[in-house]
């Protein structure tokens, strides 16, 4: 796999404030940035591919009819960074492989239809199976998360869970006021971090959401976002997480539950761009 720099998406917080950086790889000293595969060609996929293309990834539709009208449409769109191919070609020419299909496809696309993912970033953006309960509010289908089942179905993949907001946001980040929350599971540093700039550098939130097994902790949260519309309220939800500098402060959990084992290794994200309060002045707990 190569590697790259990620010096190019320095000017991730420009984008998420509205102003145009310059693009990426005409920037001096910069390395080109992964290419991205967007399997399916729907609502993810066309929201994500134009930004990703924005930022100076080439990205590459994997399409089932990479020639119909409307991927060609999205491909004009996407600009000079932008192809479309069969689902196979687009993920054996790519760095990271987004899997923006409905979840009833991944594991007929994921065993065969991209061929070989060993080594590659393949980010699942499903939300869980999901089913009605006895009171008639949703609920989750035991078992493995869909990003679990990805992975073993590629087990040599680096498979990242990423909880995005309604397709929606990404053209507009800041649609909300505030930049959503992106929660990502993985076990692979490298992957994580691959993805949480790409998360940030469209102008959305990452948060380092543990190892790939909190995707169910993930899938259970997202079950809220049925809550309202199930209730017949005239509002959903999208997520943002409020950066707390009080906890660390005053609640030693590392000395109640110690550290996890990955503790060496932890990924390195994005600034969010909060200044934590010293703990002096939340006067004591
Ligand atoms: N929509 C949202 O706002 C949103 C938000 C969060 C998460 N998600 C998740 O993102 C994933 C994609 O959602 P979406 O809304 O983009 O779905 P979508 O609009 O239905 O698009 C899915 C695309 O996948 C391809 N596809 C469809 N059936 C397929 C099959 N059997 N095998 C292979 N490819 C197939 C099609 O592209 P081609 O015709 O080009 O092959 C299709 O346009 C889902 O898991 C969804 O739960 C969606």
């Amino acid at each position: 796999m190569r590697r790259f720099s990620w010096t190019a998406l320095a000017a991730a917080s420009f984008l998420a404030a509205g102003a145009a950086p310059l693009p990426a790889q005409e920037r001096a000293g910069a390395q080109p940035l992964p290419t991205v595969a967007i399997i399916g060609t729907g609502t993810v996929g066309s929201a994500l591919g134009p930004q990703l293309a924005k930022l100076g990834h080439p990205v590459i539709y994997g399409s089932r009819e990479p020639g119909r009208e409307a991927v060609r449409t999205l491909v004009a769109r996407t600009g000079p960074r932008g192809s479309a191919a069969t689902q196979q070609d687009a993920a054996a020419r790519a760095d990271v492989i987004v899997l923006a299909v409905p979840a009833a496809a991944l594991e007929e696309l994921v065993t065969k239809g991209l061929g070989r993912t060993d080594g590659k970033v393949l980010v699942d953006v499903s939300t869980g199976a999901m089913r009605k309960a006895a009171d008639g509010y949703m609920e989750l289908v035991p078992g493995p998360s869909n990003s679990e089942r990805v992975q073993a179905w590629a087990p040599r993949a680096r498979v990242v869970k990423v909880a995005i907001p309604g397709a929606y946001v990404i053209p507009q980040p800041m649609v909300h006021g505030v930049a959503p929350t992106v929660p990502i599971a993985a076990n692979d540093r490298a992957a994580k971090e691959t993805v949480a700039r790409m998360i940030a550098g469209i102008g959305l939130d990452p948060f380092d959401a543990g190892p790939l097994r909190f995707s169910r902790s993930i899938d259970e949260f997202a079950l809220l976002f049925f809550v309202p519309l199930q209730q017949g309220r005239a509002e959903g939800i999208e997520m943002k997480f409020l950066r707390s500098s009080y906890f660390p402060c005053f609640w030693p959990v590392r000395k109640q539950f110690g550290a996890p084992s990955d503790s060496a290794d932890h990924a390195t994200f994005p600034a969010t761009g909060t200044t934590p309060r010293p703990c002096a002045a939340w006067g004591g707990r």
